[in-house]
């Protein structure tokens, strides 16, 4: 995945097709972080994973629920948000580690919140805004 970036991403539509192209290197076990600031595009890349792994419900960023599960598409998702939370033990509470254990792909928004609770493995993707529209970099998570 590492070698796919920089890239350029000038549109909500490019965001979701980006998200397309990500969603055929998922696998199971996978944990993709995804950082930048409010509005970056996080949930919009989020989106197209799901539309690339054949979930055609709606998605809504898990802001207020802190998680969301998708079961039953190409592959199982669950998809974080961790903008409210404030330490680890508010994400063990929710159940991170059997989260981990199971064999499905984990999307997790504002993972530079909580660096220290992200498995070694993590792929991390950071959005920045640019004049143009939002460079997408893949980055170390620290
Ligand atoms: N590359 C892009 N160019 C222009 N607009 C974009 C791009 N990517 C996403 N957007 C749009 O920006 C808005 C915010 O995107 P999104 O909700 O995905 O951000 P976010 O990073 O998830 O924010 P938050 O931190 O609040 O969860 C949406 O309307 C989305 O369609
Ligand atoms: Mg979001």
């Amino acid at each position: 995945m590492q070698d796919d970036f920089p890239q350029s991403i000038d549109s909500a539509e490019a965001m979701s097709a980006l998200g397309e192209r990500i969603a055929t290197q998922l696998k199971p076990g996978d944990v993709l972080a995804l950082i930048g600031d409010l509005g970056a595009g996080k949930t919009q890349l989020t989106k197209g994973i799901l539309q690339g792994l054949d979930y055609t419900e709606p998605v809504t960023s898990p802001t207020f629920t802190i998680v969301q599960e998708y079961r039953g598409g190409t592959l199982d998702v669950v998809h974080f948000d961790l903008y409210r939370l404030s330490s680890a033990q508010n994400l063990l509470e929710i159940g991170w580690e059997d989260y981990l254990d199971q064999p499905q792909v984990l999307v997790v928004e504002w993972a530079d919140r909580l660096p220290e609770c992200m498995p070694a493995g993590t792929h991390c993707l950071s959005i920045e805004h640019t004049p143009e529209g939002r460079l997408v970099h893949y980055a170390p998570l620290d």
